[in-house]
């Protein structure tokens, strides 16, 4: 009997360019898992696009579901439970992820974050957010987050973090794709982790064996 593959959910709201880095990553042979369905917060997010290309099952709830803790915790509950699923990826999720989840899946859903944390985050720091503020603070270094989720905005512990240069003629743009390069470089081996049993969590200091 084949072992199953490590069930991922992946959620997304914009482009899906993290989303789409795990799918290729597992078509690589990174490891042994599957996306078994993208979670959207808008019909409009561009990596739905490659989720239907892929015959990739994708949900976008409709908005009564956001508007409440309880109705979203359920739905989450509900989708992850009927598809087995082991790791939940927030790849560019612009919802906050309610906490009645978070303690039913503790220890299962990490975030990818456009800086080091615990520089830059938090309520707000998103997107091009990020970056202007980096360049406006005269940061000489950047980078990317992936870290365990919990029920703060982007305070969990971080799993997997690495830097970039940055440079005196930066703009917000020109940075933040230097940084979704190594994003897509971390957040895969993040998830690879994971689905190897790898990662070694003590408080908040996290190791990947
Ligand atoms: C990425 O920069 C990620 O760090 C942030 O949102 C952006 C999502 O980009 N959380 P994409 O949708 O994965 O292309």
């Amino acid at each position: 009997m084949p072992k199953p593959k490590y069930a991922i959910a992946v959620l997304i709201s914009g482009g899906g360019s993290n989303f789409i880095a795990i799918h290729k990553a597992i078509q690589n042979g990174l490891f042994d898992g599957e996306i078994v369905f993208v979670l959207s917060s808008t019909e409009k997010a561009g990596g739905l696009k490659y989720a239907t290309e892929n015959e990739i099952p994708h949900f976008t709830p409709t908005a009564d579901v956001f508007m409440s803790e309880q109705k979203f915790a359920n739905y989450l509950l509900e989708k992850t439970t009927d598809y087995n699923v082991q790791l939940v990826v927030l790849a560019g999720f612009l919802k906050k992820i309610p906490a009645a989840f978070i303690s039913d899946f503790s220890g299962k859903i990490i975030n990818i974050h456009p800086a080091l944390l615990p520089s830059f985050g938090g309520k707000g720091m998103y997107g091009r957010h990020v970056h202007q503020a980096v360049l406006d603070y005269g940061c000489k270094i950047s980078g990317a987050t992936v870290h365990l989720v919990n029920s703060g905005y982007d305070t969990g512990p971080p799993i997997i973090q690495k830097s970039v240069q940055v440079f005196v003629d930066d703009t917000p743009e020109i940075l933040a794709q230097r940084v979704l390069k190594i994003e897509h470089e971390i957040l895969p081996q993040a998830v690879a982790a994971f689905a190897e049993d790898k990662v070694i969590i003590n408080g908040r200091k996290i190791y990947i064996g």
